[in-house]
């Protein structure tokens, strides 16, 4: 495994659109090392959540770590199928390190989805887990959450010493 470097706000890539991975590539050493990466990377500077976009590979899929005993999620292609709900989260991004700001995510989505074992799953999730999807799935269609965030809400926080 190896930490991979963070795209950042105003790299052109985020605002592109990741391709489908080919289903028989996802069990392939180049995907899975990909996704191990992701997942050291993510934890490494404690995010939620992260896009291959986020590391300058334009692939859809996605890994989540919402500390709820059940991750880190791996998604591959996911597509949201259903949305309830509305809420106003408290948002931030790892490719934008000091800002924080305020987004409406659906308090519920229906995600069809690859798993790391290109088994195809679809699943409920709720709350953070579901801000998340929702975040990381506008990542792959080079959506940004400062392109939503609720005007006003915006923050730059100043990083410690
Ligand atoms: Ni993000």
């Amino acid at each position: 495994m190896a930490l991979r470097t963070i795209r950042e706000d105003g790299d052109e890539i985020l605002r592109k659109r990741s391709r489908e991975v080919v289903i028989d590539d996802i069990t392939g050493e180049k995907i899975q090392s990909l996704i191990d990466d992701m997942i050291e990377t993510m934890h490494n500077f404690n995010g939620v959540g992260l896009a291959a976009v986020q590391v300058g590979i334009l692939k859809r899929v996605v890994v989540i770590d919402v500390e709820d005993g059940n991750g880190p999620y791996v998604f591959i292609n996911p597509q949201i199928m259903k949305t309830k709900g509305e809420k106003e989260c408290d948002e931030g991004c790892l490719s934008f390190p000091n800002q924080f700001g305020k987004v409406i995510r659906p308090t519920e989505v229906v995600v069809e989805f690859y798993d790391r074992n290109a088994k195809k799953k679809k699943i409920k999730a709720k709350d953070l887990l579901a801000q998340a999807i929702s975040h990381e799935c506008d990542h792959l269609e080079g959506i940004l959450f400062v392109d939503k965030v609720l005007p006003g809400t915006l923050e730059y926080v100043t990083p410690e010493e």
